[in-house]
C-alpha cells in the first residue's frame, strides 16, 4: 500500500481547463460550463465576488462549480478509494492528518512523519483540485471533497464501495471560521465581508458548498442508511475524546488498531501528532503555502487559528445566536441529530 503522495501541485486543474491534458473531456466540460454559467442564480462572494447556485448549491463560479462539474462527468472512482468529506471550516486539516496517520502508521516513524515537513492538506489531495492526476494514483486512494453527498455521482455513492468519513461542526463556529478565514484570502480590490453580512449569507445557506445543513443532513442520512461506507463525526466529539474517535476511525477504515498497538500507546502519538498545538507549531505551517489552483494559493498558517469549540459564540450576539439555533433546530428536526446550544 503507498498512500502517501507528495504535496499535490493542485494547478493541476488549471492545466486540465487549459487543455494539456486530455483535451476532448475537458473541451466537453468546459462547453457544459460555459452553456450554463450565464443563467445560474448568483449570490455575493465571500472570497469571490459572487456565488452561483448549481443543482441547489453555492459555488465559487470558476474553481468549485468547475471542479463539481468536472467529478460530475468524467471521475473514475475506485471501490478502495477514501473519501474525506467536510463543509469548509469544520475540521478537515485535522481530520486529513488524523486519517492520513491512522492509515500510514506501519509506513512511518512518530519522528520523522510526512506530517511534520507537509501541511495536511499536501498529504490527501482535494478531488475537485485535480481530479485527472488521481488517475496515476496508487490504491487505496485517500482523497478530500467538500461536495455535498446528494450532488455525488452514482459511480461513487451508489454504483462502488467508496467509503466516505465525513465531520461536521457547530454551525456558530463554522460561520465564524469561515468570515474570519475568507476575509484572509479575499483579493484587497473588495471590501471586507462584515460579521452582519456573512451572518446574513449564511443563514440564507449563501456560503461556499452552503446550505451548511443540506451539506450535513446529507451525509447524516447516508450514514444511516449505510453505516458501512459513510462514518459520521462531529469536531466536539473529536476535541473532547480523540482516542475514542481515532479508534472507530482505524476499524472503519480497515486499518483497526491492534491491542499491542493501543498498549504501546500508538493511538495517542497519532494524537499528538495531529493535535492543533503541535501542527500549528511546526515550521512548515507556519511559514509555507499551499498552492490549490494559479490563482488560489493559501498561507498554511490560514489553517489553524484557535482550533476551539464555542469560539464562534464570543463574536455573535445573543440575537445572532438563537437565530442560528432556531434555524439549526427547524433544519434538523426529527432528523435525530443534534448540535450543542
Ligand atoms: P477555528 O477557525 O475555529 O480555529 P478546516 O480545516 O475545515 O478549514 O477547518 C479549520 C478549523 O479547524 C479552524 O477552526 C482551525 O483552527 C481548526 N483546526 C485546524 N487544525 C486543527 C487541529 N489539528 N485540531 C483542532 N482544530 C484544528
Amino acid at each position: 500500500m503507498d498512500s502517501f503522495l507528495p504535496s499535490p501541485d493542485c494547478d493541476t486543474i488549471s492545466k486540465t481547463y487549459n487543455g494539456q491534458i486530455d483535451s476532448h473531456l475537458i473541451q466537453k466540460t468546459n462547453e457544459g460550463y460555459r452553456e450554463i454559467l450565464p443563467n445560474l442564480p448568483r449570490g455575493k462572494g465571500w472570497m469571490t465576488e459572487h456565488l452561483v447556485q448549481y443543482q441547489g448549491v453555492w459555488l465559487t463560479p470558476n474553481f468549485a462549480l468547475k471542479g463539481l462539474m468536472w467529478v460530475q462527468d468524467h471521475f473514475k472512482p475506485r471501490s478502495t478509494d477514501i473519501f474525506l468529506a467536510t463543509f469548509p471550516k469544520t475540521g478537515t486539516t485535522w481530520l486529513k492528518a488524523l486519517t492520513f496517520a491512522t492509515v500510514n502508521r506501519t509506513r512511518y516513524g512518530f519522528a520523522d512523519h510526512p506530517l511534520l515537513t507537509t501541511v495536511p492538506h499536501g498529504c490527501l489531495p482535494f478531488l475537485e483540485a485535480c481530479p485527472n492526476d488521481l488517475d496515476g494514483f496508487p490504491s487505496p486512494r485517500l482523497l478530500s471533497t467538500h461536495i455535498p453527498y446528494t450532488l455525488l455521482p452514482n459511480s461513487m455513492t451508489v454504483n462502488q464501495s467508496c467509503r466516505f468519513v465525513y465531520i461536521c461542526r457547530d454551525p456558530k463556529d463554522v460561520l465564524v471560521s469561515k468570515w474570519l478565514f475568507m476575509n484572509k484570502l479575499r483579493p484587497k480590490e473588495l471590501a471586507p465581508i462584515s460579521l452582519e453580512e456573512a451572518f446574513e449569507l449564511f443563514c440564507q445557506g449563501i456560503s461556499h458548498y452552503g446550505p451548511y445543513w443540506d451539506h450535513v443532513l446529507g451525509y447524516w442520512k447516508a450514514s444511516l442508511e449505510t453505516p458501512e461506507k459513510v462514518l459520521f463525526l462531529k469536531y466536539e466529539e473529536l476535541k473532547e475524546e480523540p482516542s475514542v474517535v481515532v479508534k472507530r476511525l482505524g476499524e472503519f477504515l480497515g486499518h483497526p488498531f491492534s491491542l499491542e498497538e493501543v498498549s504501546k500507546g500508538v493511538v495517542e502519538e497519532i494524537v499528538k501528532l495531529c493535535s492543533f498545538e503541535n501542527l500549528s507549531n511546526l515550521e512548515v505551517n507556519k511559514s509555507s503555502v499551499l498552492k490549490l489552483s494559479t490563482q488560489i494559493i493559501i498561507d498554511n498558517r490560514h489553517f489553524f487559528r484557535k482550533g476551539k469549540v464555542g469560539d464562534g459564540k464570543s463574536y455573535l450576539t445573543d440575537e445572532m445566536i438563537k437565530r442560528i439555533n432556531e434555524i439549526t433546530s427547524e433544519k434538523l428536526l426529527g432528523s435525530g441529530l443534534v448540535f450543542g446550544s
